[in-house]
């Protein structure tokens, strides 16, 4: 039973084709890499669908124009290190100005509690709209606890955006957050036992360093 979550899965086909790759367990970390980062890139397209434009006056070689562009600079991309910094990447490839703030989390495997080990953010976060990124959104024990520290922070308008979902978190998640809106790449089917996502992509931030 999945109608009762709250969560926008994108599902344009070069995402679903990238995610495959990006779950096969033999993909090496170099190819790892590159495709979240242009999975990436494909995600941020559809988070800020919505921003606001306003137009500026500009002369094309055949006739002026009023010409659309983005209305002010107020955004900022949070990354739950360390495995948020792979979405990170490919977010700024396509808004390079986005200001950065970042949120030092790891679940601790027994208990499956998140720990926090740093937390930097621009000091106006208040009149940015925040888009809080992390690969995996398992138990959402840390996408919870990393978007209370933000609103604890001052922030107000906050968007959360994942590689991956499983149910149960969403379900935590929404229950926390009504305010925040989800967005993901894939909604997989349950959390095994140990608390990973499955069927899953395994240890995203061990896939993206290399560390296992
Ligand atoms: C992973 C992932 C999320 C968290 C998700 O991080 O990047 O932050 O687990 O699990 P949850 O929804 O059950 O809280 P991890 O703790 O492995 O740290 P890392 O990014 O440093 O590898
Ligand atoms: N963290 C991960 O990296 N993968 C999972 O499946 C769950 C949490």
């Amino acid at each position: 039973m999945t109608q009762d979550l709250r969560i926008n899965v994108i599902d344009h086909p070069l995402v679903q084709h990238k995610m495959t790759l990006l779950r096969e367990k033999d993909t090496s970390t170099a190819s790892f890499r590159r495709l979240i980062r242009e999975v990436s890139l494909l995600l941020c397209y559809e988070v800020t669908r919505d921003l606001p434009l306003t137009t500026r006056k500009i002369q094309t070689p055949v006739a002026p124009m009023e010409a659309p562009i983005l209305d002010g600079k107020k955004l900022c991309f949070v990354s739950i290190l360390r495995a948020g910094n792979g979405l990170l990447d490919g977010m700024l490839d396509l808004m390079p100005s986005a200001r950065v703030g970042h949120v030092g989390l790891y679940r601790d495997p027994d208990t499956l509690k998140p720990v926090e080990y740093y937390y930097k953010v621009p000091g106006d976060i208040a009149d940015r709209l925040v888009i809080v990124v992390d690969p995996m959104l398992a138990t959402a024990n840390s996408a919870t606890a990393a978007v209370q520290r933000l609103k604890d922070g001052g922030a107000k308008r906050i968007r959360f955006l994942s590689l991956l979902a499983a149910p149960e978190g969403i379900r935590t998640f929404n229950a926390a957050h009504p305010d925040v809106d989800l967005f993901t790449g894939a909604l997989d089917s349950h959390l095994n036992e140990h608390g990973y996502i499955v069927p899953g992509l395994g240890d995203a931030g061990d896939r993206i360093f290399g560390t296992k």
